[in-house]
């Protein structure tokens, strides 16, 4: 079976939402998330995130914060992160370039997704959560087509 890590920087933000969003979409795919950095380890997503999975269905149950570990998590077959500074610091740790994507070269024109995590109120977390689910549903649209 295919596998896919999401990638962000405190993995309670942008990663869990990408990870439910595409567990909600797609069973046949072993998804999973990471953070690039420790900082949240063990927490559950951040308030924004939990909202706006909930107001649209989306389950994050189980979901909790892990640091990324190299080179463990470069057995995944496609590593999708969310920023260039993520993009970078992948490649920085030592992860094989060719599994390394941005979920933004999958749509809405390679933009970076922004960082959510001082965003006030739900209106940043609603176009993150475009964004993000944009992005999956053409990455899974790829994967199925054996792109
Ligand atoms: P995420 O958002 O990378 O989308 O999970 C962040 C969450 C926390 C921090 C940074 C980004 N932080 O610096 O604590």
């Amino acid at each position: 079976m295919k596998s896919v890590l999401f990638v962000c920087l405190g993995n309670i933000c942008r990663s869990p939402l990408a990870e439910g969003i595409a567990r909600h979409l797609e069973r046949g795919v072993v998804f999973d998330s990471a953070g690039l950095s420790g900082y949240h380890r063990g927490e559950k997503p951040c308030k924004g995130t939990q909202e706006i999975a909930q107001k649209h269905h989306i389950s994050l149950e189980g979901i909790t914060s892990r640091p990324i570990a190299y080179p463990k998590d470069d057995s995944f077959d496609l590593i999708v992160c969310m920023d260039s500074q993520n993009y970078e610091d992948l490649l920085e740790r030592g992860f094989s370039k060719e599994k390394i994507k941005k979920l933004g070269d999958f749509g809405f024109g390679g933009e970076d997704v922004p960082d959510p995590y001082y965003y006030v109120g739900l209106e940043g977390f609603e176009r993150v959560y475009v964004m993000i689910s944009e992005g999956v549903k053409n990455l899974l649209e790829s994967i199925k087509e054996g792109k």
